[in-house]
């Protein structure tokens, strides 16, 4: 009797432990699978541009063209793309001609939420905590204790090329916090 419990028991066992790595094969794999946007967020992407500077991408990743960005956008807009280091950074548009030589980098200095640009108030608003930055990224409100950083930006090749800004902050008149 003994040996017909056992084996009974054994192949049940086995079949108990494989569905549980099963279940931890399907919830690992879930897991990697959410976190990898998350993983790859932090990865600095590759630069596409020669000189040491970064090329500015779209939300899907490819190399933001020039020409198509200020076809499809008007003057005065701030525009998010992915720029030093993948940071979501504002493109801001000069004119139908041409982008303004900074890009305004979106992390709010209090805590790191990404900052919306507010069209009808022509200003930064934090949802998180209520900070305002004005069109140029100077804080304007706390709690934010600094302006947004910032990053020059060029044209090169129908492209938007990044590099970092490491002279005086043009809105406070002092060295860049961020350099
Ligand atoms: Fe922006 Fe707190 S994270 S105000």
């Amino acid at each position: 009797m003994a040996q017909f419990s056992e084996s009974v028991d054994v192949p049940d066992m086995g079949r108990r432990q494989f569905m549980n790595l099963l279940t931890f094969g399907t919830v690992t794999g879930v897991a990697l699978g959410a976190l990898y946007p998350v993983v790859k967020y932090f990865i600095p992407p590759v630069s596409g541009a020669s000189g040491g500077g970064t090329t500015a991408k779209d939300e899907l990743g490819n190399d933001v063209s020039l020409s198509k960005f200020l076809e499809s956008h008007n003057t005065g807009d701030h525009v998010l793309a992915q720029g030093l280091k993948g940071d979501p950074t504002y493109i801001v548009v000069e004119s139908k001609e041409a982008i303004s030589d900074y890009g305004i980098n979106a992390v709010c200095t209090h805590l790191g939420c990404v900052v919306p640009w507010n069209i009808a108030e022509q200003k930064f608003k934090c949802p998180c905590h209520g900070s305002q930055y004005d069109a140029t990224g100077k804080v304007v409100r706390g709690p934010a204790p600094l302006s947004l950083a910032l990053a020059h930006t060029a044209p090169k090749d129908d492209k938007i090329v990044l590099t970092k800004w490491t002279e005086t902050d043009f809105r406070t008149g002092e060295a860049p916090w961020w350099a």
